[in-house]
């Protein structure tokens, strides 16, 4: 009797557990980044297939409600480098006329872990197969967007 009314507890506190979960579950084991996308310490990747200019690349990027990438450390440098296709890609940092170079979230560009060659003309930044460097913004060229993890799962 008394194993009886313990299995009908277990089975009863199990069914009441799992009552909360079946909506959790999926979301913790879905892929955090849409389909196409890379996930990389809390954020996702696109490499683009096409070429734009850096405008162009920025609005596709917006319309996957990303924006162009930003590199914040040294990994995430290491990271586009390892997997981007050999060509040049652009990234959110560019500089408006008279104005100091500006990631695509708005803060100032300092100099840190990459140094950035610039010369009057080049506005826009892209990776190239080793490092950071600027060009014109009109070039035709892939680009990385990147956006936050939990922007993707909502
Ligand atoms: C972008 O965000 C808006 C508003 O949150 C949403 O309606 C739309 O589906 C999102 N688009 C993509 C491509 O994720
Ligand atoms: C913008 O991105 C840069 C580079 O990742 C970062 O250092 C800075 O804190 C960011 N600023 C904001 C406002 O998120
Ligand atoms: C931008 O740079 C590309 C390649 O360096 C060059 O072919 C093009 O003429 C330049 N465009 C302008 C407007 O300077
Ligand atoms: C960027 O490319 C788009 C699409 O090809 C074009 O409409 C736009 O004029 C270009 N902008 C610049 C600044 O080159």
């Amino acid at each position: 009797m008394t194993v009886i009314i313990i299995l009908i507890l277990a089975i009863l506190f199990t069914e009441r557990k799992n009552e909360g979960c079946p909506n959790l579950l999926p979301a913790v084991f879905a892929d955090p980044c849409p389909k196409g996308w890379l996930g990389y310490q809390m954020k996702c990747y696109y490499f683009s297939v096409n070429e734009g200019n850096w405008t162009s690349g920025n609005s596709h990027c917006s319309s996957h409600n990303a924006s162009l990438a930003v590199v914040g450390s040294q990994e995430t440098l290491d990271f586009f480098l390892r997997y981007k296709s050999p060509p040049d890609h652009w990234i959110g940092l560019q500089k408006d006329s008279g104005q100091p170079w500006r990631w695509i979230n708005g803060s100032i560009f300092t100099e840190g872990f990459f140094t950035l060659p610039t010369e009057k003309g080049r506005r826009c930044a892209y990776l190239n197969h080793k490092a950071v460097a600027s060009s014109n913004c009109t070039r035709e060229e892939f680009w990385i967007c990147s956006k936050d993890m939990f922007k993707s799962i909502a």
